[in-house]
């Protein structure tokens, strides 16, 4: 059995597109998991996904399709006859990265079968090639963060591989994350904030120049541990989201409720228009700001901790 965690992006999420930084983490506790058990011989390679309802066999015309027959390639192994059962516990279309945590766990099934360990380097540049059908033009953070499995500050160069570069983690962080309930495609989010952009750069350009100067802030907050000002950031950073108009008046009733329920402060997260919020809190402020969270219509709430 393999699995892939889900993700948080904590600053940077759509400027992280244009070349901005951006903090991402895994999220442990929610993973998606690739299970193998051997078929008949000659059966060949079966993908099940039963909370999807489908069955595929390789060289279906499908992204997984793809990826499990390039993840086979460059392992250099021909088709095995196997069955793959995929399960999540991630919420699809949330922004917590659902797909490319399924990539990551199918890729690393294919090379447990191979007996082969491939670097998170080359698993997260895999399923980088499928997320690019999903999404259109993804940064290439999730794929990253959750291969790699640590937090990193992430950045797209003009030329050449992104800048990964891992966060060290000093004290204990607290988080409560809330899922508003209403799907959102990453694709449409992006692809509208692009028309947008398009039509006036310079206007954008600034937004996410500025959220970019926030992340720079979050992770110097996080080295010296000021809890305070990454409180602040969390708060500056979502309203500028709310400013390139990614956010929503679900998301927006979240943070509102985190904020005056006492949290240090609160974000949407992810590709917005939907999906999930994340408030930073203490253990004496962490139990209220759920309850608080979960009274705003929040239909699941989560608490995660960071620590080194
Ligand atoms: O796929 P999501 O919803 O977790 O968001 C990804 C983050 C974006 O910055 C919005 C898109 C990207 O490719 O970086």
């Amino acid at each position: 059995m393999e699995s892939a965690p889900a993700k948080l992006i904590l600053g940077g999420e759509h400027a992280v597109v244009y070349g901005q930084p951006a903090i991402a983490m895994p999220f442990a506790a929610l993973r998606a998991t690739v299970h193998a058990t051997s078929a008949e011989r000659g059966a060949g390679l079966t993908v099940i996904a039963p909370d999807l309802g489908t069955t595929w066999r390789l060289r279906a015309a499908q992204p997984l399709s793809d990826l499990a027959e390039r993840t086979l390639h460059l392992l250099e192994i021909p088709e095995p006859d196997i069955q793959l059962t995929i399960t999540s516990s991630i919420p699809i279309a949330s922004g917590m990265g659902s797909g490319a945590a399924v990539g990551v766990a199918l890729v690393r099934a294919l090379a447990h079968i191979a007996q082969r360990e491939l670097d998170p380097s080359v698993v997260s540049q895999l399923v980088y090639e499928s997320e690019q059908a999903f999404h259109g033009t993804p940064s290439g953070i999730d794929n990253t963060v959750i291969a790699y499995e640590q937090p990193i500050v992430f950045q797209r160069q003009p030329f050449g591989m992104p800048t990964i570069t891992p966060l060290p983690v000093h004290g204990s962080w607290m988080f409560v994350v809330a899922d508003t309930g209403v799907a959102s495609e990453t694709k449409a989010v992006v692809g509208d904030l692009r028309q947008r952009w398009n039509a006036d750069q310079a206007t954008y350009d600034q937004h996410f120049h500025a959220i970019g100067a926030c992340v720079w802030q979050m992770e110097a907050a996080l080295q010296q541990h000021d809890q305070t000002k990454l409180g602040e950031l969390l708060n500056q950073n979502h309203g500028l989201l709310q400013t390139i108009g990614v956010s929503s008046p679900e998301l927006d009733r979240l943070v509102n409720a985190a904020q005056d329920a006492g949290a240090l402060g609160a974000k949407m997260s992810g590709a917005g228009w939907g999906g999930i919020m994340l408030a930073l809190v203490t253990p004496e402020t962490s139990a209220t700001v759920q309850n608080a969270l979960n009274a705003a219509s929040a239909v699941r709430t989560w608490q995660t901790e960071l620590s080194a």
